[in-house]
């Protein structure tokens, strides 16, 4: 990774379908005013493109991969696989298992390649945003203040009393 180059955060997931889910992820970014950039990539249905992206995300760029994908959930760690960039999982919500089984199957990496898992469904896509935001923030001055702003407006947000 080139140094002193603006990095973006990379936004995919496996299918269309995953969207719903992941486009808390690109909210997230954008009310913290981040760069990143949203593609639909399956380990399963397009291999090559998989290949493809992660074998060239250093040089495209980008800081942090969220990954997200539902049921089998392969995506996640085949990338970490082809690259050195960090990448976040997002355990997304399936028919069948309501996302235990994404979660199982992206949480239960071999050591060796990591990915960092975050919670199932709407909360993990936005979680996986605030932490892929505060590793660019590690060696990015202006997103960390636009972090800093972001959690200080959460924290004003809580009322004191319920009404
Ligand atoms: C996974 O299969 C995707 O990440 C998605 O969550 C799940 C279902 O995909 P579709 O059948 O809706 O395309 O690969």
């Amino acid at each position: 990774m080139k140094k002193n180059t603006k990095l973006k955060v990379s936004i995919v997931m496996g299918s269309q379908s995953d969207y719903k889910i992941m486009k808390q992820a690109e909210k997230t970014l954008k009310k913290i005013g981040i760069s990143f950039e949203t593609k639909i990539i399956s380990a399963h249905r397009t291999p090559q493109r998989m290949y493809k992206y992660a074998t060239k995300a250093e040089q495209n760029h980008i800081g942090v991969i969220i990954a997200g994908a539902g049921g089998s959930a392969h995506l996640p760690g085949m990338i970490s696989a082809l690259t050195h960039i960090p990448v976040l999982g997002v355990p997304v919500e399936s028919k069948k298992l309501k996302g235990l089984d994404s979660l199982l199957s992206i949480v239960q990496m071999p050591k060796g390649i990591p990915v960092g898992t975050l919670a199932i469904g709407e909360d993990g896509a936005i979680n996986a945003a605030l932490l892929a935001a505060a590793i660019i923030a590690n060696n990015d001055m202006n997103v960390l203040k636009k972090l800093q702003i972001f959690r200080r407006s959460q924290t004003k947000s809580v009322k004191k009393t319920p009404k």
